[in-house]
C-alpha cells in the first residue's frame, strides 16, 4: 500500500490554471477534436466510463459548472461535487488545499472555481489529479477561451489576421484577460480595448504579455469609433461582484450597449462574442441577427471542455485508433 505522499510523489497530474498551460499546437488539436466529438457524439459516450469529474464551484455559476458536468456526462463518466463554497468544508475552516486534497482521492480529475486569483494554483501542491481553473476571481478562465477560439475559428476559419474589439470591463472581466493572452500569440493581430478609463485593460497585460507580442493595439472610449473595422466583437458585462463600491458599479454598468443602430456600422461578417451572463450590453434584438455567436460560444464551451478533460486524463480518441 502506497502512502498518500508516494502517491502524490506518483501522479505528477498536469494542470491548467491560465491558457498559457497549453500551446497553440495543443489548442489547435483540442479544437480539431472537439469537432470531432460535435461531429460524432455517439463515439465518444463511454470514453470516461468509470471517471469521476470532481466539480467544486467556490462562486456562483450556471453555464460553466453545468457545462463541465454535462461534459463528463457525455463522456460517460459521473459528477460529484458542490456549487458554492456553503456547502464544502471550508465553512468549519478547513484550507483550499485540504479540501482539495481530500478530494483528489475521491475524483480523476477536478474543476474549480474561486474568488480568489491564483487559488487553483495553489491548491494544486498537493492535488492528486489535474485541476482545471473554471475561474478565478478576476483572473483567468481558459476553458471559456477556448470556447471563444473554437467559435472565431468557426466563424472566421482562422485565429490569426484579425482585428479584435473587447467592449466593457476590461479591468475585472478574466475571460477577457484570457482571451488577449490566447490571441497574442497568433500572427497578424490587431487589437481595440473599448471602456470606461476606470475598466481599462490591468497594466500588466498591456506591458507584458501585449508590448512582447508587439501587436498595435488601441484603447478607446468609443465603441461607435472602432466598430466598422472589427472582424470580432467581445463584449462583457460589468463585474459587479468584483466593484467595492455600489455607486461605481451602478454608475458604469450601462456604458455600452450594442444595439442594431450600432450594429448598422459594422462588417457583415462581424462576430459579435459575449461569455454570458449577459445584463444589459447587448440588446435583445440583436439575438436574431447573423453575426450574434455568442449562444454558438455556449454549445462549443461543452465540446472544448469535453476535449480538455479527456487530454487530461491521458483518454485515447476511438475515432483515431
Ligand atoms: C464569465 C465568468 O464567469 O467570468 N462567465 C462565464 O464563465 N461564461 C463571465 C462573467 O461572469 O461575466
Amino acid at each position: 500500500m502506497m502512502t498518500q505522499n508516494e502517491m502524490l510523489e506518483k501522479a505528477n497530474p498536469r494542470h491548467v490554471f491560465d491558457i498559457g498551460d497549453l500551446s497553440v499546437e495543443e489548442i489547435d488539436d483540442l479544437i480539431s477534436l472537439a469537432e470531432s466529438i460535435m461531429e460524432k457524439p455517439d463515439a465518444y459516450e463511454e470514453v470516461a466510463k468509470g471517471k469521476k469529474l470532481g466539480s467544486l464551484f467556490f462562486e456562483p455559476s450556471t453555464r460553466t459548472r453545468l457545462s463541465f458536468e454535462a461534459a463528463m456526462l457525455d463522456l460517460g463518466g459521473n459528477v460529484l461535487g458542490f456549487a458554492s463554497s456553503d456547502s464544502s468544508s471550508t465553512t468549519k475552516g478547513e484550507s483550499l488545499s485540504d479540501t482539495i486534497q481530500v478530494v483528489s482521492n475521491y475524483v480523476d480529475i477536478i474543476a474549480m472555481r474561486h474568488p480568489k486569483e491564483g487559488a487553483p494554483l495553489a491548491a494544486a501542491r498537493r492535488c492528486l489529479v489535474p485541476i482545471i481553473n473554471a475561474g478565478d476571481g478576476g483572473h483567468n478562465h481558459p476553458t471559456q477561451t477556448l470556447a471563444d477560439l473554437i467559435t472565431i475559428k468557426e466563424r472566421k476559419g482562422r485565429l490569426d489576421k484579425l482585428t479584435v474589439g473587447f467592449c466593457g470591463d476590461l479591468t475585472f472581466g478574466r475571460t477577457v484577460h484570457s482571451l488577449v493572452n490566447a490571441l497574442c500569440r497568433y500572427e497578424g493581430m490587431n487589437f481595440a480595448f473599448i471602456s470606461p478609463p476606470e475598466l481599462r485593460l490591468p497594466d500588466y497585460l498591456k506591458e507584458g504579455v501585449l508590448a512582447r507580442s508587439g501587436h498595435p493595439y488601441m484603447e478607446t472610449g468609443s465603441i461607435e469609433e472602432v466598430i466598422p473595422s472589427l472582424d470580432i466583437l467581445y463584449m462583457t458585462r460589468v463585474q459587479k461582484e468584483r466593484f467595492f463600491n455600489e455607486a461605481d458599479y451602478v454608475r458604469l454598468r450601462d456604458t455600452y450597449i450594442l444595439d442594431l443602430d450600432k450594429l448598422h456600422f459594422a462588417k457583415r461578417d462581424l462576430a459579435i462574442l459575449h461569455p454570458l451572463p449577459r445584463v444589459n450590453e447587448i440588446a435583445v434584438e440583436v439575438d436574431d441577427d447573423p453575426r450574434a455567436a455568442y449562444f454558438d460560444q455556449v454549445h462549443h464551451g461543452k465540446f472544448m471542455r469535453m476535449a480538455l478533460m479527456m487530454k487530461l486524463m491521458g483518454l485515447e480518441d476511438p475515432l483515431k485508433k
